[in-house]
């Protein structure tokens, strides 16, 4: 009679392993007891206050330069408080800017990781993957070809290389002869040589040589509705009769990120698309940011637009990230790979947070993040019948006002709010004060700036946007007092 676990390979019986399934147990239940006293915003400790300052001088040393805001954090959180080195507990709005979406701390997510961490290597990568890889690109595609013709998926360690990997099968497709790139004023691409020039980001290129030739498309505008659509459209043809076969893409962000949470309907991308399919520009969409967080897992799926998609690229929440494309827009060998994927801690880690995103009524308009959104902006109209001389009227780029822009807004899991009329100073200045506060949100956009929120929607729940608005409220009284 055969033993029947002699017919598990060995990784399979240690995952059986009752000892281990214990240990694992023993270790999360503590985690749990921990993070249990991490119950809302608190100052620093005075006896961990130098010691923190140091630490950041240290960094600062080693990078050249401090970071944005003085976050180190100590390693524990409980879902959307984190605890800060210093000891000191604030609400975290921003995540990494959209990255750990199941929270601090989280305990099926630690579960899921001590798994993980047993695995044999640290890092997996194009030579050397495991199965679950596997199982992560599987899940993307899966999803992503219910509704498009995407149909295979390469994985990647940073968005930056997901966009640098969807840039060069565009130009493979169009066999080198098409080096130009149209993309959408506003947009941001991520911080390679060539993801810094498409990116519309005058910082972000200073003292780089540019050498890619990127078309500027307008983006949606509200205030001009369907006029908005048909300049647009304009526009495009514009450039392709300018230009005649010389577009190896365009590149739209459906939702912009940095831009400023800028949304466009479905009406303003078809036209565009179908024009490019027309012309046969391929149409790449980088839903790094958006990715995950909308009503549905890809936004384009909320738009109806998949079957225009030749390539698409992901990121952030992901853990790991990926570029998808279609049947014909698979490369020739040689042209995608590297040393990396991502650590085995974040192939698990994210495959769970996707799976529990999509299993457990986070999606839809009736969904977790369509609920968390409506808390959302419910706390924002209070704060802003509250304080009416705070939410002053937001100018235009024309440098008019602009009505349709509304002082909140974004969609799902992507929240901003718009107070000083957006100007450049206040805006930043908030962030500041917010973080001292135990606020940890960040800015997006340019004339108008606007406070961006990318909340934990794995594990936030709709009442604690009071207590969060609460230490928002007391902020921004500091910061209008500001002269
Ligand atoms: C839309 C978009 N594309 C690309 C990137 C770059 O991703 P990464 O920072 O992981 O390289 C970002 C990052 O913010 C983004 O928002």
């Amino acid at each position: 009679m055969p033993n029947s676990t002699a017919l598990l390979s060995v990784a399979a019986s240690l995952a059986e392993n009752p000892a281990i399934a214990k240990a694992i147990d023993t270790i999360v239940a503590e985690v749990r007891e921990s993070q249990a006293s991490i119950i809302g915003v608190k100052p620093p400790q005075d006896d961990l206050i130098q010691s923190y300052e140091a630490t950041l001088e240290q960094f600062a040393k080693n990078k050249g330069r401090g970071p944005y805001f003085p976050y180190l954090g100590s390693g524990v959180g409980n879902g959307p408080l984190v605890e800060l080195a210093d000891g000191s507990v604030k609400w975290d709005m921003i995540n990494g800017i959209g990255v750990s979406m199941f929270g601090h701390s989280n305990p099926e997510m630690i579960e899921v990781a001590l798994r993980a961490a047993m695995g044999d290597t640290i890092m997996q990568g194009n030579l050397q993957c495991n199965e679950d890889s596997v199982e992560f690109a599987q899940l993307l595609v899966d999803e992503a070809s219910r509704s498009s013709n995407l149909k295979h998926c390469f994985l990647t360690n940073s968005g930056a290389m997901a966009n640098e990997s969807a840039l060069k099968v565009c130009m493979q497709y169009k066999g080198g002869l098409a080096p130009r790139v149209i993309a959408f004023a506003d947009c941001f691409m991520g911080r390679t040589l060539a993801m810094s020039q498409l990116g519309d980001s005058a910082a972000g290129r200073v003292g780089l040589p540019l050498n890619m030739q990127v078309d500027y498309m307008p983006f949606f505008d509200p205030e001009h509705g369907d006029r908005s659509i048909e300049e647009a459209l304009d526009q495009l043809k514009r450039y392709i009769a300018r230009y005649p076969g010389q577009h190896c893409c365009f590149v739209m962000e459906l939702i912009q990120g940095e831009g400023g949470f800028n949304l466009g309907p479905r009406e303003f991308f078809e036209p565009l698309m179908k024009l490019c399919r027309e012309q046969d520009v391929p149409i790449w969409i980088d839903e790094i940011q958006t990715f995950g967080r909308t009503e549905t897992m890809f936004h384009f799926e909320q738009l109806g637009l998949g079957q225009y998609i030749d390539v698409l690229t992901l990121g952030k929440m992901s853990q790991v990230c990926a570029c998808l494309y279609t049947e014909g827009f698979n490369p020739k060998p040689g042209l995608l790979s590297g040393t990396f994927i991502g650590s085995t801690v974040g192939l698990n880690v994210g495959r769970w947070m996707l799976q529990t995103l999509r299993d457990e009524g986070f999606y839809g308009p009736q969904g977790k993040i369509a609920t968390l959104h409506e808390a959302f902006c419910e706390q924002a109209t209070k704060l802003e019948k509250a304080h009416p001389d705070w939410f002053g009227p937001i100018p235009h780029d024309s440098g008019l006002e602009c009505h349709a822009l509304g002082h909140h807004g974004g969609i799902g899991g992507m929240m901003r709010l718009t107070p000083f009329e957006g100007k450049k100073d206040k805006i930043l200045a908030l962030v500041k004060v917010m973080f001292e506060e135990g606020l940890i949100a960040f800015f997006c956009g340019h004339d108008p700036y606007h406070i961006r929120f990318l909340p934990p929607v794995g594990v936030m729940k709709p009442e604690q946007f009071e207590p969060v608005f609460q230490v928002l409220e007391k902020a921004m009284a500091k910061v209008a007092q500001q002269s």
